[in-house]
């Protein structure tokens, strides 16, 4: 075939398709303006009205939609959830999970919380060596800290926990860290799976105490009630040294204090 004959027949076939494409749009165009001209006729309100009524169906329409979706992908993580949740060890690879559902565990609050920084150094046995040696005797440096995650069995994270010593008690007890549950996983038991999981890890440990920092923050009152269910006793109360105008910004609406209790394992 010779070029210009070859042009041609392509340049049919081209503008063949672009008449196609153009009526196949133009179709669902036309099935769009017939379908709004139907539900507008079918608005049981004045003309004047008709449009705004039509719109405002539609955006409760797409809200409800949403909200259907939503739920239904919520509800089946947490079918998964229910079925089958283990506690293992943090690790390189479950790191990025692990720090994304403690930034939602936590996410109630302060920009000062740090899970990745903690979880990231108890990954490394030399940063672990060198806060041990410059820190036998500061209480808040946390020494051998190991983290655990909460996961089903395709790996999705739902919950961390961990434990740490500090100088001062480090031969009677263990403190409890990190521990928290998604927030689209809570009321599913992981929160006790999690405390009693540390419990007798410290207890393997041949520690005496379990203790931890807590606070009166909103966003740890669900904490308090599994706190106390589980036997952890408030042994001291102490003023938050965070600013009252930046505990009122997080809307706090009491001074906030920190709460350590302890339970005797
Ligand atoms: C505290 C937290 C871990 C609980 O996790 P969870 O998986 O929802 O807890 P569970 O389903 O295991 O519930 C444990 C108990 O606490 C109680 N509880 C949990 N959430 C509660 C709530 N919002 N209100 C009242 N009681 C609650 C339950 O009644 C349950 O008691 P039961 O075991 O006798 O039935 C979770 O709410 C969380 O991550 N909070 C934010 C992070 C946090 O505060 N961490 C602690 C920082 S110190």
């Amino acid at each position: 075939m010779a070029f210009e004959d070859w042009k041609k027949t392509e340049g049919e076939k081209q503008t063949a398709t672009a008449v196609e494409s153009n009526s196949g749009l133009s179709w669902v165009s036309e099935a769009a303006l017939g379908a709004y001209r139907d539900a507008r006729s079918a608005m049981p309100v004045e003309e004047p009205y008709k449009d705004l009524a039509l719109a405002g169906t539609a955006v409760l329409g797409l809200a409800s939609a949403t909200l259907v979706a939503r739920k239904a992908l919520v509800s089946e993580s947490l079918q998964i959830v229910g079925k089958e949740v283990s506690i293992v060890p943090l690790t390189k690879e479950n790191l990025p999970k692990a720090v994304a559902a403690a930034n939602d565990g936590f996410r109630y609050g302060w920009p000062i919380l740090h899970p990745a920084r903690d979880f990231k150094a108890s990954l490394n046995p030399a940063v672990n060596a060198k806060r041990l040696a410059h820190v036998s005797d500061d209480f808040k440096i946390e020494l051998n800290a190991r983290y655990w995650v909460a996961k089903d069995r395709n790996g999705n994270v739902f919950g961390t926990t961990g434990l740490y010593e500090t100088g001062r008690d480090q031969s009677e007890a263990a403190w409890l860290g990190w521990m928290s549950v998604r927030n689209n996983a809570r009321g599913l038991g992981i929160g006790r799976k999690l405390v009693e999981f540390s419990e007798e890890q410290a207890r393997a440990d041949g520690k005496q105490f379990l203790r931890l920092y807590t606070s009166t923050s909103k966003g740890e009152a669900a904490a308090q009630v599994l706190y106390e269910k589980l036997g952890y006793k408030i042994v001291e109360r102490t003023p938050h040294s965070l600013p009252r105008f930046i505990q009122r910004l997080a809307g706090e609406k009491q001074p906030l204090e920190i709460l350590l209790r302890e339970k005797r394992l």
